[in-house]
């Protein structure tokens, strides 16, 4: 995507061919900064304190820490390290599991002199599939926008509401739930997006919006509750999110709020559609509201607001009285039966075990053991 008419992936190789560096997501919508990450500890508290986010990002971003790793040292030690302290940094979202397990099969299997080389070019080869991925995902769910706007009478407007950023910030590149919808306005169809603030991070509020602004997307921010009032009085033409983990029978986990919304449309007989790249299937599970491991973070994020005052310093404010005990879930699954269909790179199937392994029938041999997603509530290292 394009920043002041320069094209920036989230993540990339530095100019030195050593660093990865970033887009520092925690400034935005703020100020737009690029971090330089130099090892393999500092690619893993850039995904802790999310510097870089989402699940395919995070995932990108792992595989770039183990291969920063293997240019500090080689070694199997270092490999075994490196694995655990990057799968510690984030529970929930599959996609790092995904990457740091391609990438240690490789690498384990290689002379230590092989290491680093492999895993630079698997690093970057996993970021060009993303990209690639992605915009496959953008095809999967164009259709369903045409179909929408075509059912629509000449000249109203598509109103689409999305959760939190599965956008290009939340990938490498193009997104997965605003694939479709960068497709579509990119092809003319006059498209509208409700964005969910989500709080508590406030990720549509700022990282979407931001996003949907610089291409030009129509869109309104709304604050997290207003969603079913919308939906409810006809002001949502479909719902789409991305996820961080989608269990095999079609179970959906997303942002802390996103089962509300399904609850909300599927009340009203609104489409919810779910985007996704297969590294964010989690085969091992078939059972999401009961094994999907569940993110708690800070409780300083829910207890405080980050923003820019009116003298334009980034700064932030206590919400609640001091003292106050606070809960800060990060995700929540979404029930298969709540959920419309599967927007994927290979095309849309229902949210169910048919409905995946009609899109990806190499998967029909493996058995999932119902309880490998371990315990049902983590909270972030460090
Ligand atoms: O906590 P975050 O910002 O990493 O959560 C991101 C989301 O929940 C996204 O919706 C999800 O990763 C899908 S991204 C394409």
């Amino acid at each position: 995507m394009n920043i002041d008419g320069k094209p920036y992936r989230t993540i990339w190789l530095a100019a030195d061919g050593r660093a990865v560096e970033v887009i520092d997501q925690t400034r935005l919508p703020h100020a737009f900064a690029t971090v330089r990450l130099a090892t393999m500890t500092q690619v893993a508290d850039a995904i802790r304190g999310m510097t870089v986010r989402g699940a395919p990002l995070i995932g990108a971003a792992g595989a770039w820490g183990m291969a920063l790793a293997m240019a500090e040292q080689p070694s199997d030690a270092m490999l075994a390290r490196a694995y655990d302290v990057l799968l510690a940094t984030r529970p929930t979202a599959v996609n790092l599991r995904w990457a740091l397990d391609d990438l240690r099969a490789r690498l384990a299997t290689l002379p230590p002199a092989e290491r680093r080389a492999a895993a630079y070019a698997r690093a970057a080869e996993i970021c060009d599939e993303d990209v690639a991925t992605c915009r496959a995902i953008g095809s999967s769910g164009l259709p369903l926008i045409e179909a929408i706007a075509r059912r629509k009478p000449a000249g109203a407007r598509v109103n689409a509401l999305t959760h939190c950023n599965a956008g290009w910030l939340a990938t490498v590149d193009w997104g997965t739930a605003l694939a479709p919808i960068y497709r579509a306005h990119d092809s003319g169809i006059d498209i509208h997006v409700w964005v969910d603030e989500t709080r508590p991070r406030n990720q549509g509020a700022g990282l979407t919006a931001f996003e949907l602004g610089r291409h030009g997307v129509p869109h309104t921010v709304i604050a997290d509750n207003a969603g079913g009032h919308l939906i409810q009085r006809g002001m949502v033409d479909f719902c789409i999110v991305g996820t961080d983990r989608t269990t095999r029978n079609g179970d959906v986990c997303n942002k802390i709020g996103t089962y509300l919304k399904a609850l909300a449309a599927h009340d009203n007989g609104v489409p919810f559609y779910v985007a996704l790249p297969y590294p964010t299937i989690d085969w091992t599970l078939d059972d999401g509201v009961r094994d999907i491991p569940i993110e708690q973070r800070d409780p300083l994020e829910v207890s405080h607001v980050s923003g820019r005052t009116s003298a334009g310093r980034l700064d932030s404010v206590a919400v609640v009285p001091d003292g106050t005990p606070v809960a800060n879930y990060g995700f929540d699954v979404t029930p298969a039966r709540l959920v419309t269909a599967l927007i994927t790179e290979r095309g849309i199937c229902p949210a169910s075990e048919a409905g995946l392994l009609s899109l990806y029938p190499e998967r029909r041999t493996h058995q999932p053991s119902p309880r490998e997603g371990g315990e049902k509530v983590a909270r972030s290292a460090g």
